[in-house]
């Protein structure tokens, strides 16, 4: 195992790899270990950033961060970031899905998993102290609305937005909600990166965000 272009994250040549302390597989990922050390493959298939990795993103502020993650699920994509920033605030509204957050968590320092609506960023800012970045996967119409918000609230140098073109309209073209989109965004912030995630994930882009 050999670090890679990605600050924190392993590579054997072919996949990408995060360091962890945890030998419980999170959701079903291949570990391997090398003498006393242990590394998680991080699934493209499953990770909407592993996926942005495996095609090339330019932009990755992960490591040693202080990350705010909306649309949370059971932690796929979180136990990853987890293993190498600092601190991830995990927010995620269905309860079922938060169980099994709660239980990741106990596992780990510095997840803290927060039941809330991503909507609503000024209830759960008591929680969440000047993320560096904010990390968005949530599948709503108004993904891009609750996007911006937080983005607004909390000021992060840098944000992702995994955008799921056909749950913001099934009947539009993908580029077309994406053009949309980057206007939106565009207005109040840099736009660093667009990564079509088809290889993937159908209809899905990664859009890298500055201030
Ligand atoms: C595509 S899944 C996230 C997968 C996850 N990011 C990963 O890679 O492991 C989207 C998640 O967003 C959650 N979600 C939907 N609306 C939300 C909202 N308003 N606030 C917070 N979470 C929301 C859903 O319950 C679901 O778990």
């Amino acid at each position: 195992m050999r670090r890679s272009r990605y600050q924190g994250v392993y590579t054997d040549g072919k996949n990408y790899y995060t360091p962890t302390e945890d030998p419980e597989p999170v959701y079903g990922e291949k570990i391997v270990r090398e003498g006393k050390k242990l590394y998680r493959r991080w699934d493209p298939a499953r990770s909407k950033l592993a996926a942005a990795m495996y095609l090339g993103l330019e932009n990755f502020k992960f490591k040693d961060s202080a990350i705010l993650y909306l649309g949370a699920a059971t932690g796929t994509t979180v136990s990853h970031i987890s293993d190498i920033s600092h601190i991830v605030w995990a927010v995620e509204i269905s309860p079922i899905s938060m169980e099994s957050l709660v239980s990741l968590a106990e596992r780990r320092r510095n997840i803290i998993p927060i039941l809330n609506d991503a909507r609503k960023p000024e209830e759960y800012s008591i929680f969440v102290d000047s993320p560096h970045v904010i990390y968005q996967d949530i599948s709503q119409r108004d993904q891009v609305e609750i996007f911006i918000k937080n983005m607004e609230h909390y000021e992060p140098e840098i944000g992702y937005l995994m955008l799921k073109t056909r749950t913001i309209n099934v009947r539009k073209k993908p580029r077309e909600i994406l053009k949309a989109t980057t206007k939106l965004i565009g207005e109040k912030f840099t736009i660093k990166e667009i990564i079509d995630l088809k290889r993937f994930q159908k209809d899905h882009y990664a859009i890298v965000v500055g201030r």
